[in-house]
């Protein structure tokens, strides 16, 4: 019988080995692969910049308060990824668009899994304040064609940058939400109002992180969309308005170029009483297109 090699002791030239070696027997091969770069990552950075006792029992603090914030309606975690740019690299890496699909950006912690039902043409500013909006939508394939009920998830901010959730009571239920089923052309079209750019949750650990760096908290304005199809990819992605502030400098990094909008003004009674908006108005259209799927 051969004798095992001599386990190797612990020091700092061979923390990294000594640590990836105990998961050895690991069953799974996948959790075998993540936990061995973690380490190897992990144990290079705190060589790297020599972390002090102080700053590792900061760093501690730190998150266990990031996990202390966290409720059934607050994911600080979630917070902590998207400001460190965790959350857009899982999402870019995951979700590359390369046959002309529409590019996807991060769901937020706003989503409702129920968004009301509404009809094309319907409002869904339910109290009418901000800037008046015609939102049009096509619903294509890769391929050019359209994808008929194709279920399309609309939510976005106020004219004063807050969603429903962040201010019950002030603004109704629902507002500024919508579920629409494009129609035989994959098309769908409401009215809005045009959302303001906002701050995320800057009242937790994640803003003293944010305060510590001298970055300010603020996401541009923009809608978010939810489209899914059968036989298709589920779409999460927003349309942010072309010139707003904080368009350079997302807070959380979701930005994409194909994905800024020209909210364009319209001054046109004729075209306003026709979409039931009042003169003037804006109008922003969004070719949404989804990837086929392989079904079994
Ligand atoms: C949002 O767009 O709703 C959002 C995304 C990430 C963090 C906070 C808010
Ligand atoms: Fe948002």
């Amino acid at each position: 019988m051969s004798t095992p090699p001599p386990r190797q002791l612990f020091a700092e030239e061979t923390s990294a080995q000594v640590v990836t070696a105990s998961f050895a027997g690991t069953p799974d091969p996948r959790l075998q692969r993540i936990l061995t770069s973690l380490v190897q990552h992990l144990h290079a950075f705190v060589k790297d910049v020599e972390l002090t006792e102080a700053e590792w029992s900061a760093a501690i603090g730190f998150l266990t308060r990031t996990g202390q914030a966290c409720t059934g309606v607050r994911q600080e975690f979630i917070l902590l990824s998207d400001v460190l740019g965790i959350s857009m690299l899982v999402e870019t890496i995951n979700n590359q668009a390369g046959g002309g699909e529409t590019e996807s950006t991060v769901l937020g912690p706003f989503h409702l899994v129920e968004s009301p039902p509404r009809a094309h043409g319907d409002t869904i500013s339910l109290d009418g304040s901000g800037e008046p909006c015609l939102v049009t939508v096509i619903v294509t394939d890769g391929g050019g064609e359209p994808v008929p009920g194709a279920q399309i998830d609309v939510w976005q901010a106020n004219s004063g940058g807050f969603y429903d959730v962040q201010q019950p009571g002030i603004q109704p239920e629902s507002n500024l939400r919508g579920l629409f089923s494009a129609d035989e052309g994959g098309a769908a079209w409401f009215r809005t109002i045009v959302p303001r750019y906002y701050p995320i949750p800057v009242d937790g650990p994640v803003g003293q992180l944010l305060h510590a760096t001298s970055r300010h908290p603020n996401r541009p304005a923009h809608i978010h969309f939810l489209i899914t199809a059968p036989g298709c990819r589920p779409l999460t992605t927003h349309i942010f308005v072309n010139g707003s502030p904080f368009i350079d400098s997302d807070a959380v990094f979701a930005v994409k170029d194909s994905l800024i909008r020209d909210f364009a003004p319209v001054n046109d009674a004729a075209r306003a009483a026709a979409a039931g908006l009042p003169n003037p108005f804006r109008t922003v259209h969004f070719d949404a297109v989804l990837q086929r799927i392989a079904q079994s």
